[in-house]
C-alpha cells in the first residue's frame, strides 16, 4: 500500500492556496478549519493531505498532489527558485507553490520572455531538461541583421559556436526567417539542446545579434497565446499529458 501522504495541517493550507504558514496558523486560531468535520485547535496536528476533508469557514478545499504551470515569463526576472536581490519567477506566484516545492524546468535568460514550465514534479522537470533528452524548444527573436539561405543551411548542417563564452559544436537546428526590413530580421529557431545563451550565440555567429527573444515551444507544448508577460496559469489535463508524454518519449 502507498505511503500516506500525512503532513503539518498549516503545511496543508498553505498548500490549498489558503496563504501562508502564518496565515494558515491563524485561521487555526480563530476555529475556521476543520479536519473531517471537527474545528481543528492545533495547525501542528497531521492530516493525511490526500484524504481528510479539509474545509476554511465552511468551504472544502481541493488538494493536487502534482501542479504544473505554464508561465509566460517577464523580462527582467530570474529563472532560479530564489535570489537574495533580484526578482524571480517564484515571486510571481503564491506561496502555495514555493510550498510545494515547485521548481522551474530549464531556464530562460533574465532578458528572455516566453514560455516556462513550473512543476511540483522535479523528476519530471529533470527529465525535461535532461541533455540526453532532445526536446525540442522554439523560439522567437528579433535580430540586428539580414539573414539568408546560406545561414538556414549553416543551421540545418550545425554550427560550430566559438566566443568569448568557449566553444561548441551545437546540434543540427531549424532557422525559419519569418521577416525582414533590410537591417532587421524575425526568425523562428528550433533547437534540441540548451547550451548556456544557445540561441543568441548561435544568431550573433551570424551575425546577427539578438535583441529579443522569446520562447514559444517546449516538445509539443505550446504558449497560450493570452497569457501576457508575468501572467500564468496551471496546465490544463491535456497539457499535463503532453509534458508527461514529453518526458517519457525524450
Ligand atoms: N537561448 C538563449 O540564448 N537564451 C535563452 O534564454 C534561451 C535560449
Amino acid at each position: 500500500m502507498a505511503a500516506k501522504n500525512t503532513m503539518r495541517l498549516d503545511k496543508l493550507l498553505t498548500m490549498l492556496g489558503e496563504g501562508t504558514r502564518a496565515q494558515a496558523k491563524d485561521y487555526v486560531r480563530a476555529g475556521r478549519v476543520t479536519v473531517n468535520g471537527v474545528p481543528a485547535r492545533d495547525s501542528g496536528m497531521q492530516v493525511d493531505a490526500e484524504n481528510a476533508r479539509v474545509c476554511l469557514n465552511g468551504r472544502a478545499l481541493e488538494y493536487k498532489a502534482v501542479r504544473h504551470v505554464m508561465m509566460n515569463k517577464p523580462q527582467g526576472t530570474l529563472t532560479t527558485a530564489r535570489d537574495k536581490r533580484q526578482k524571480t519567477v517564484m515571486d510571481l506566484l503564491p506561496p502555495l507553490y514555493a510550498a510545494m516545492d515547485c521548481m522551474p524546468a530549464g531556464r530562460l535568460d533574465k532578458d528572455t520572455e516566453g514560455l516556462l514550465i513550473i512543476t511540483s514534479d522535479g523528476q519530471l522537470a529533470h527529465r525535461i531538461i535532461s541533455p540526453k533528452k532532445d526536446v525540442t524548444k522554439v523560439y522567437f527573436a528579433r535580430v540586428d541583421g539580414v539573414l539568408d539561405e546560406s545561414d538556414i543551411a549553416a543551421f540545418a548542417a550545425g554550427l560550430h559556436i566559438k566566443d568569448s563564452d568557449g566553444e561548441f559544436d551545437a546540434r543540427p537546428a531549424g532557422l525559419e526567417i519569418v521577416s525582414t526590413d533590410g537591417q532587421t530580421s524575425e526568425v523562428r529557431v528550433r533547437v534540441s539542446e540548451g547550451k548556456y545563451h544557445q540561441v543568441k550565440r548561435m544568431l550573433a555567429s551570424r551575425g546577427a545579434p539578438v535583441v529579443y527573444l522569446k520562447r514559444l515551444q517546449i516538445g509539443a507544448l505550446k504558449l497560450d497565446p493570452a497569457l501576457e508577460p508575468g501572467q500564468w496559469r496551471e496546465m490544463t489535463d491535456e497539457e499535463a499529458e503532453l509534458l508527461e508524454q514529453e518526458a517519457n518519449d525524450a
